[in-house]
């Protein structure tokens, strides 16, 4: 905590001396972010800066991304002590390692001497972090071991890594790089009882793969956060999932059947002592836990409903329910009876936002024998590659002189809620 405190202090020196200098870049571009979040409508896209401006990107990093919690990755990347992998957001790198007593560290990547990065290797195990430039050595935990030819007095607690905080949710690891949010625990608490049958932690990554998607995040978020484009974008996850019509068109028809499908199911459900619905009831939250079925006759999220996996954590039977959960700004889980799929959407630049799934079974399936890697990820491999075209041309007309914000549909009024969200956020 120390650690960040010195992080903030700076930050607020930076402030201090941009306005002692009377400066006029920093309040015209305050002043005029401010006057572009005023004039925006709710039940709208955002206005085109939003989507496009580098002030408001870095706006967004330090107050959004800087401010909440975000996944970084799952426990089974740190079995042994000395285990790490690097988390790349924004200018950012963060190290999550787990340290010699097991506790999971997160720590910037920015050497105390002259601020070179400490790690380069994506991943990999160490029992020291030793800097490549000068060879300042650091525990796993952060603390400076040794820096070699400093003057006397020199006091190497002074000069541990910054650190960042860590919170572990069922074996999701979320890392928050300045004081972390006051009102996340009810979201915590829904989130670790949905997920607390899948038995995430005792699982392991059976396949994850990347999408560089040429868009500013809030469009790759907004479009995972709706499926009025499932229709037209997605004929194989609507032949899989129950719920992407009713969500597309409204037509009675679809809506009508999926209500009687998820009754049953929930009564069904609710009987076996399962999960079934969705918390918290009321709109507007910056999170949410479901837990509804898929379709009719399928087991789990796979091509022909049949089970792609063996049942993990505590289910005895495939039900042919799904448990989804939301939390701002870019979290998210789905996971069915035999397999859990968890996206990491990480802003890189403006333009560029990484879209990273990894595909969870039980630790001790073998490949091969238990799950087949290609059925396995078939579903989120098709939709993802199909999500990444669409919001590469939503980024391409977003950034036209004639783009305008446009009107919400009835099926997109979750992203009325997240825009107000973030507004609010980086006002
Ligand atoms: S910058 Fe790391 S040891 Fe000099
Ligand atoms: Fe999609």
């Amino acid at each position: 905590m120390a650690a960040s405190r010195r992080i903030r202090s700076s930050r607020s020196r930076r402030r201090v001396k941009a306005s002692n200098t009377g400066s006029n870049r920093a309040g015209d571009d305050a002043g005029w972010i401010q006057r572009q979040i005023a004039a925006h409508r709710p039940g709208t896209s955002l206005a085109q800066p939003f989507y496009t401006d580098p002030r408001i990107f870095a706006r967004d990093l330090e107050r959004v991304f800087a401010r909440q919690w975000v996944f970084a990755g799952h426990v089974s990347r740190l079995r042994q002590p000395g285990d790490y992998f690097l988390f790349s957001i924004g200018n950012e790198s963060i190290v999550v390692v787990r340290g010699g007593n097991g506790a999971i560290h997160a720590l910037f990547n920015v050497c105390r001497h002259r601020g070179s990065r400490v790690c380069l290797e994506p991943q990999g195990n160490k029992r020291t972090l030793v800097c490549p430039y000068h060879a300042w050595t650091y525990a796993n935990d952060g603390t400076l071991l040794s820096a070699p030819a400093m003057p006397d007095g020199f006091d190497t607690t002074q000069f541990s890594l910054h650190r960042c905080n860590v919170r572990v949710v069922e074996g999701l690891i979320f890392v928050c790089m300045g004081d972390p949010p006051r009102d996340t625990e009810p979201a915590f608490r829904d989130w670790e009882k949905f997920l607390k049958p899948h038995g995430l932690p005792q699982a392991k990554i059976a396949a994850s793969m990347v999408w560089q998607v040429d868009a500013n995040w809030k469009l790759v978020v907004e479009n995972f956060g709706e499926c009025y484009h499932c229709g037209p974008a997605h004929p194989e996850y609507c032949a899989v999932m129950a719920h992407a019509l009713p969500d597309t068109h409204r037509a009675k028809r679809h809506v009508d059947e999926f209500t009687a499908l998820t009754k049953k199911w929930e009564a069904k459900a609710r009987d076996a002592g399962s999960l079934a619905g969705r918390v918290p009831e009321h709109p507007g939250a910056a999170h949410v836990c479901v837990r509804l079925p898929i379709r009719d006759g399928f087991l789990t999220q796979s091509r022909d409903g049949r089970p792609v996996a063996p049942l993990m954590g505590s289910f005895r039977e495939y039900d042919g329910g799904y448990t989804g959960g939301r939390l701002y700004p870019a979290n998210y889980f789905v996971a069915c009876c035999d397999h859990a799929v968890i996206p990491r959407f990480t802003p890189l630049a403006p333009l560029r936002t990484e879209v990273e799934m990894i595909w969870l079974v039980r630790e001790d399936a073998v490949e091969g024998k238990d799950y087949d890697v290609e059925k396995l990820t078939w579903l989120w491999k098709v939709t993802t590659d199909q999500d990444k075209k669409i919001v590469d041309n939503n980024q391409a007309g977003v950034n036209s002189m004639a783009y305008r914000p446009g009107p919400y549909s009835n099926t997109e009024q979750g992203l009325t809620q997240f825009t107000v969200w973030y507004l609010k956020q980086i006002a």
